[in-house]
């Protein structure tokens, strides 16, 4: 099989990481969660109790820090932060940080080069529309709010984290405004990806249906 890039979009809780886990396994290619590197950046300032607003101080800790991603598992300056980036308090502040310039130019620079080594998918907000234009296969993947507010909130029940499903549904939203309208990069779908709504459908039927998209697009 020659190299080939897939790149996943859509809003948060659509199901782009487990589906794009699930189909990566399958094809034997890496799975690059994009949204993972912004979440560790976060901690990280949320950490260092960085002011947002502070530009050069931002940028000055994102390009010393390392983000790496291996075996499913992420790492900030190699530190497995995996469970600790999914909590809510990470959750409320990620896409105030991804919506910073320096933040989006040190992290796409960081996937572009990871997708050049190998074939991959890359899931995130911004990948068929500017991360990885060449990709041979697009996909927009979306469900309805009240469905993504449902998945997010069983998932982080089964986690033992104690929220509202009116604060997921708020925090939803919420998210999907920022990620909608900021200046850089905001997500959209790409004029040439296949959209995929996963309302209703089971993970089996949206990964049996984009299987045969990527067979059609990348002629497997
Ligand atoms: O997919 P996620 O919920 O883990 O993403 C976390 C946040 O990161 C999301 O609110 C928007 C941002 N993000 C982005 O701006 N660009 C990407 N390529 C991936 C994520």
């Amino acid at each position: 099989m020659n190299r080939i890039a897939i790149a996943i979009d859509g809003p948060a809780g659509a199901g782009k990481s487990t589906i794009s886990r699930l189909i990566a396994e399958k094809m034997g290619i890496e799975y690059i969660d994009t949204g993972a590197m912004y979440r560790a950046i976060t901690l990280k300032l949320i950490n260092k109790g960085v002011d947002i607003s502070d530009i050069q101080k931002v940028k000055d800790i994102v390009n010393s820090t390392k983000v790496e991603l291996v075996n499913g598992r992420v790492y900030l300056d190699e530190i497995d932060v995996t469970e600790e980036i999914r909590m809510p308090y990470v959750s409320a502040k990620v896409s105030d940080v991804a919506a910073i310039p320096c933040v989006r130019e040190r992290l796409v620079h960081l996937q572009r080069e990871m997708a050049k080594k190998t074939s991959v998918i890359m899931d995130g907000r911004d990948i068929g529309t500017n991360v990885l234009k060449d990709a041979e296969v697009k996909i927009y993947l979306t469900a309805s709010v009240e469905e993504r507010a449902k998945r997010r909130y069983i998932e982080l029940k089964n986690k033992g984290i104690d929220v509202t499903f009116e604060e997921i549904c708020n925090d939803i939203k919420n998210r999907d405004n920022i990620d909608t309208n900021r200046e850089v990069n905001p997500l959209r779908k790409a004029d040439d990806a296949v959209l995929v709504d996963t309302t209703g459908k089971s993970i089996q039927q949206v990964v049996d249906e984009i299987i045969s998209i990527i067979k059609e697009g990348a002629n497997l």
